[in-house]
């Protein structure tokens, strides 16, 4: 191979000369004199025209025998071209397989069902709409974390093996851990708290695990959470940083991914909205709006699915719903100073339907009321030692919340599911491939 090995992306500055590109025949069709080849790479797709009389007799009856998700090494000239999708073609020269499959590819022909395609997760990936979503998946945690950087936060990694109960005893894997048990990580929040006591603004980052039976669209087992611990941050300011993080990540998706976006047959109309402020309405408020809707989800209980589509759909942008009943949230929640039933806390509702992305909250710094809660809750006591420190010496107000990457991803990409909005989904029936 004397000519330089290209990326798809990068056809532009070759226009004209000979390139080789190595990847994977993505499909084909053929009229008898010419193949036209869809080649792919990773970084893009393009056309590959293959003229009878212009290559070897023996390179021509190969692409006839080629199935689809051959790889190959195939080189040509680039041309540019208007009318293809990536604006540039390839006059095939010379072509090498690399690997041709003994069989048909699985994925492609016939309209497939989702357990089909979750069970060939390893090969939907190579989908235009799989990659579409992923990039955008990798835009969402790329401007997260390049906008906590820039505001000054530091990012400090939390075990996934771990002895405390982050968020309540239901939903935990729990395992053997040598003469001992360990749950694997629901939160990395109790961790951050203390590295918030140490660096002031700290963030998590990382896989967190839920044993939850839920059947829903909006549950995985395993999901990506992004976690700010701010210390001196109260109620207000840390919903005014989930706006903010929330405005950045959309915005970015908006400039950096509108290709993706279209294949994706996002309405971004939607999006260009995403811009402060959002609404603001207590757990009271929206407890009458579903009632005035119809819901009979009772008072003091915490919002369903339904309950919270049914919300989000009388708002044209994301809206909080703050103060929840103490019994229906986490034992680390600071209490309303003027109502010791509720707890200074809030859920970030996506629009269109979605719902929770985030839910954050001020946290209880007050060390008797903390200890009094973790005894209501039966929580393990010995195990919290650790973090009742942080209200022993130097206690603060602080806040923080968590993003749901998956949720976030699947409210931006718009998709009916969460399970495409992360490479490997992991749900009460799935753990393969
Ligand atoms: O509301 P959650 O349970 O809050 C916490 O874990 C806090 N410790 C966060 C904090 O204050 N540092 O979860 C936060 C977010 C949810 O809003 C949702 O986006 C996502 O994590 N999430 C899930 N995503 C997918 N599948 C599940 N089973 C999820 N559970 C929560
Ligand atoms: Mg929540």
């Amino acid at each position: 191979m004397s000519e330089p090995w290209v990326y798809i992306k990068d056809l532009s500055e070759y226009v004209g000369k000979e390139v080789t590109i190595k990847g994977w025949l993505y499909n084909k069709r053929s009229s008898g004199k010419i193949h036209f080849l869809q080649l792919r790479d990773g970084t893009g797709t393009v056309q590959g025209v293959m003229v009878k009389q212009e290559v070897t007799e023996e390179d021509f009856q190969t692409v006839k025998n080629l199935w689809i998700e051959a790889s190959l090494e195939v080189s040509g000239i680039v041309r540019a071209d208007e009318r293809a999708p990536s604006g540039f073609e390839i006059t095939v020269t010379t072509l090498t397989v690399i690997d041709n499959p003994s069989e048909e590819y699985p994925i492609g022909k016939k309209e497939h069902g989702i357990d089909f395609l979750l069970d060939h997760r390893h090969l939907w990936l190579r989908s235009s709409r799989q990659h579409a979503i992923l990039t955008i998946r990798e835009r969402v945690i790329w401007s997260a974390r390049e906008f906590l950087h820039t505001e000054g936060y530091l990012l400090v990694d939390s075990p996934i093996l771990t002895g405390s109960i982050g968020e309540g005893a239901s939903g935990l894997f729990e395992l053997d851990y040598f003469e001992d048990k360990a749950y694997l990580a629901q939160t990395g929040q109790l961790y951050a708290e203390a590295a918030a006591a140490a660096f002031g603004k700290v963030y998590t980052f990382g896989p967190t695990f839920r044993a939850e039976k839920s059947k829903t669209r909006r549950h995985l087992t395993e999901f990506w959470m992004l976690e700010p611990e701010v210390a001196f941050y109260d109620h207000e300011d840390n919903m005014k940083l989930q706006e903010d993080l929330v405005c950045y990540i959309v915005s970015q998706v908006l400039l950096h991914c509108r290709k993706e976006l279209e294949l994706l047959e996002r309405d971004t109309a939607m999006l260009e909205r995403i811009v402060p402020p959002f609404y603001h309405i207590s757990y009271d408020e929206a407890m009458n709006i579903l009632h005035k809707l119809g819901s009979s989800t009772p008072y003091g209980d915490d919002f369903g699915g339904e309950d919270e589509t049914l919300i989000t759909n009388e708002f044209d942008k994301p809206v909080f719903v703050e103060c929840y009943p103490k019994k229906v949230k986490a034992f680390y929640m600071k209490e309303h100073p003027d109502n010791p039933d509720l707890v200074l806390c809030d859920d970030l509702l996506a629009p269109e339907g979605y719902g929770e992305i985030i839910g954050g909250s001020q946290r209880e710094d007050d060390y008797d009321k903390l200890l009094a809660r973790i005894r209501e809750e039966k929580l393990p006591e010995e195990s919290y030692n650790w973090y009742l420190d942080l209200r022993r010496y130097g206690t603060f107000v602080h806040s923080g919340f968590g993003i749901g990457i998956e949720r976030t991803v699947a409210w931006i990409c718009g998709l009916n599911h969460i399970r495409e909005a992360i490479p490997w989904p992991r749900t009460i029936y799935r753990i393969t491939p």
